[in-house]
Formats: structure tokens, C-alpha cells, sequence
């Protein structure tokens, strides 16, 4: 398996060490654990960033953090909005484990909670639905994430990476 790999597998076998990051984002100061085998170990991935800084937290409503690794969107959301309740989900279990930690850490467990895909209830609906895609998966998966038909509209373009927006129509 290499590197790029690890953050794909439900189950790694990569020994786990956490890693803190920290980051200052949607007008709030996050320090969080990520770890071994979960996505942008040890960082705020670059695409992430540019999601932060091209858009505004939501205020309110349920929220899915879909793809959450460690759970830096879904979480920054709870903390910057009382209002808001999150969904995270994730195919890695260390990640979701991660998440549910820095949750806990960061006084919002109560409002958030971290689901593998297959315990998410699929009658629930979202106010927003939140996500730097796992690409990996390929343009026709990420076509049905970005659930074709719905105005896709460019928010922003910033070091290789794009800000879409998708409404119901
Ligand atoms: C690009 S990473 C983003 C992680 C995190 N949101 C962040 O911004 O650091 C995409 C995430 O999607 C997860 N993922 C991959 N396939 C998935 C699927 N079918 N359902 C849910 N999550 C998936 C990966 O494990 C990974 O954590």
C-alpha cells in the first residue's frame, strides 16, 4: 500500500500515532489530533484550506461532513455555530475515532456525531452538505456525490483546487 493509500483504507494496519494540528478557521482557533492512516496527517490539507477561506461557516442546521477524516470541517462548523448539529462520516475508522475525540475535546459532542457511510440513516436529510471529496474515487463517484442535475456553481479556483457550490434545483 503506499502513502497516499493509507487515508483510503476502512481498517489501516499502519501503527497509530496521534499528530496535533492547529488552525485558525471560519473565525475560530482549532487545535485537533489527526493521525496515522487518516488524510492530511499532522496538517490542514491545502484544499481544505481554500474551503475555509472561499466560504462562510454555516449558522445553523444539520449539517453532513461527508468524507471527514479527522474532522476538521464538520468540527470547525460546530464550534463557530451553536446552532449547528453534525453528521461526519467517514469509511476509516481511525478517522471517525479521531473525530469523535476531537469532538469530545472540543466541548461539541453532544452535536456531533461520526458514522461509518453504512450506520448513517439514509431517510435523514441535511440543511448543507459539507466536503473536500475523496478524489481517488473517481469522476463518475464523485458525479453522484455532487449528485448530477443539481446548479453547480464555481465559488472560487485556488491552487489547483475549486470551490463548488451545489443547489437543488
Ligand atoms: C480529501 S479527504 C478529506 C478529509 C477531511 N474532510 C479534511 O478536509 O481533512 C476525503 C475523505 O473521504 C473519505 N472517504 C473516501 N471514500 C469515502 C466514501 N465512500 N464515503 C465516505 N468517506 C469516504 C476518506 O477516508 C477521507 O478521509
Amino acid at each position: 500500500m503506499t502513502e497516499d493509500e493509507h487515508y483510503f483504507t476502512a481498517d489501516p494496519t499502519v501503527a497509530f500515532r496521534r499528530e496535533p494540528v492547529t488552525a485558525s478557521v471560519w473565525g475560530v482557533d482549532l487545535t485537533l489530533d489527526s493521525g496515522s492512516g487518516v488524510f492530511a496527517r499532522g496538517r490542514l490539507d491545502g484544499g481544505t484550506a481554500v474551503l475555509f477561506r472561499e466560504t462562510e461557516a454555516p449558522s445553523r442546521g444539520h449539517v453532513l461532513d461527508l468524507g471527514c477524516g479527522y474532522g476538521v470541517i464538520g468540527l470547525a462548523a460546530a464550534v463557530a455555530a451553536p446552532a449547528v448539529r453534525v453528521t461526519a462520516v467517514d469509511v476509516n475508522e481511525r478517522a471517525l475515532l479521531l473525530a469523535r475525540e476531537n469532538a469530545a475535546a472540543l466541548g461539541v459532542a453532544d452535536r456531533y456525531r461520526a458514522e461509518l457511510p453504512e450506520q448513517v440513516d439514509p431517510t435523514t436529510t441535511y440543511d448543507e452538505i459539507w466536503s473536500n471529496p475523496p478524489i481517488r474515487v473517481g469522476k463518475q463517484a464523485l458525479h453522484d456525490l455532487l449528485q448530477q442535475g443539481w446548479p453547480t456553481t464555481r465559488l472560487a479556483s485556488a491552487k489547483g483546487f475549486r470551490i463548488l457550490e451545489t443547489r437543488r434545483g
